[in-house]
């Protein structure tokens, strides 16, 4: 059975990137060990490109996985170094997967894991909106 890199590396063939020819994928797990994928979509405005990460956690809301329980996401793509996830995504993930590990990989088998914190410290979040 693949590992999440490989399949977050196996949805970036999904990626829909025909401005920028930059392929993102990504691998979602739940607690229960339910796999949720996601690719980048990008659209000719630009601006309302949605990235792997993001579709991946949107998927997974809509087919009924519950906030919070999203244990790990692996993110890959074809670079160097690895490719960090962009601010609003790091907003959504602190949101919807605070406690998961996030591991960028890339296509060399380079990989480096973080948490949300290590991302995204001093966050908003819901507790301000009280
Ligand atoms: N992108 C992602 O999908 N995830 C990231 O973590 C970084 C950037 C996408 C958005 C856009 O389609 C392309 O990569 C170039 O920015």
């Amino acid at each position: 059975m693949p590992n999440l890199a490989q399949i977050a590396i196996a949805a970036r063939a999904h990626a829909h990137a025909p401005y920028s020819n930059f392929r993102v994928g990504a691998a979602l797990e739940t607690s229960t060990g339910e796999i949720y994928t996601g690719c980048n979509v990008e659209n000719s405005t630009y601006g309302l490109t949605i990235c792997a990460e993001r579709v991946a956690v949107v998927k997974a809301i809509s087919e009924g996985a519950r906030p919070g329980s999203f244990v790990r996401i692996a993110i890959a793509a074809d670079t160097p170094t690895l490719t960090p996830p962009c601010g609003a995504c790091r907003q959504i993930l602190a949101e919807f997967a605070p406690g998961a590990v996030i591991t960028l990989v890339n296509l060399a088998g380079l990989s480096k894991s973080y948490t949300i914190a290590d991302l995204l410290p001093e966050s908003f979040n819901d507790s301000f909106l009280r």
